[in-house]
């Protein structure tokens, strides 16, 4: 069963209004307002919507987040039933510090549909190229970057990783350096990051390293309409880690899980843009209006598209 395409417009319209109201504390230095104003809003608008929602992926349990936590129903309850992953400010330092790529995500799925991704860190690894055995997560940097030249027909020195900037990603970077790869280092969000491979004016031929496990899910859900590769696997530091991903009904914490096995049937994916970045440009607002730019994904009619509006505000 597909996600009927009306609804297309209302979750557009679910992440620019979070995007708005987030853009109003850009540059505040307090990311956690920032980031509240985005889930009131998001809440808000999600309410309105004839659906029977549930959060499988948002502000974490209930005794932590008192909104848009794990398990919270969601919509006037009239309608199909509809997991809803969410991340009302990804980049949380972006916006408090006002800097490129703050993003408001939502992607949604029929029942049962997006994998309940515990808070936990995931190793990632994305590419266009969606064939099987080219590049894998349990192959070593070396060899993802031969295969991959050698299936792109490029040089290794012609190819871009794209990689957030941590201490824990030294390895990898000084290989892809001895490799002669180019690099393109994100600082944070790197729901943004995975989604540089979709298309050929990103210039990303591969992104890969270890970031938050529910962003893993939003950006596989956008990937699976754009027929791009994707891979994941959990990481736990401590026992109690491993005891919550287990109650979540994670059975197997060492799995690697393919894109289909994160995400399935039908999806709707909607990044609206909070400040400017390689995906999508900030909210602007003049005088009684609002421009918004978003990026939305729908895999049943293969929409993958950046929406503009005006809207007022
Ligand atoms: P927030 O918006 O919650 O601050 O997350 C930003 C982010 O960069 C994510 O995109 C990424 O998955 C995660 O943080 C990486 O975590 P860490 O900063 O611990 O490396």
């Amino acid at each position: 069963m597909a996600i009927d395409k009306k609804f297309i417009d209302q979750f557009i319209n679910v992440t620019s209004k979070a995007a708005l109201a987030s853009s109003y504390l850009v540059g505040k230095k307090d990311k956690i307002a920032a980031d509240k104003a985005a889930v009131d809003s998001m809440r808000k608008e999600l309410n309105k919507i004839n659906i029977k929602g549930k959060i499988v992926i948002g502000e974490g349990e209930l005794d932590e987040a008192p909104m848009l936590y794990i398990g919270e129903t969601l919509g006037t309850g009239n309608g199909p039933e509809i997991d809803i992953a969410v991340d009302p400010l990804e980049g949380t330092n972006f916006a408090a510090n006002n800097l490129p790529g703050a993003l408001s995500v939502i992607a949604i799925s029929e029942k049962n549909n997006l994998f309940k991704a515990p808070e936990t860190y995931m190793e990632k690894i994305s590419t266009k190229v969606n064939e099987k055995n080219v590049v894998d997560l349990d192959y070593t940097v070396k060899q993802n970057i031969s295969n991959l030249s050698d299936y792109l027909n490029k040089n290794p020195e012609n190819l871009t990783a794209c990689i957030l900037n941590r201490p824990r990603h030294k390895e990898i970077m000084e290989e892809l350096k001895k490799l002669k790869v180019n690099l393109k280092l994100i600082e944070d969000g790197d729901v943004s990051g995975a989604l540089l491979v979709t298309e050929e004016k990103y210039n990303v031929d591969i992104f890969l390293g270890i970031g938050g496990g529910p962003e893993g899910v939003l950006s596989a859900a956008a990937l699976d309409t754009y027929n791009c590769n994707f891979q994941g696997r959990f990481l736990f530091k401590t026992d109690d880690d491993k005891l919550r991903a287990k109650q979540m009904g994670i059975k197997e914490l060492n799995k690697k899980y393919e894109l289909n096995e994160i995400v399935s049937g039908d999806t709707i994916f909607c990044a609206t843009g909070i400040t400017s970045g390689d995906l999508v440009s900030g909210i602007k607002i003049k005088d009684n209006e609002f421009i918004s730019e978003t990026l939305v994904t729908h895999k049943h009619s293969d929409l993958r598209k950046v929406i503009k509006l005006k809207q007022n505000l």
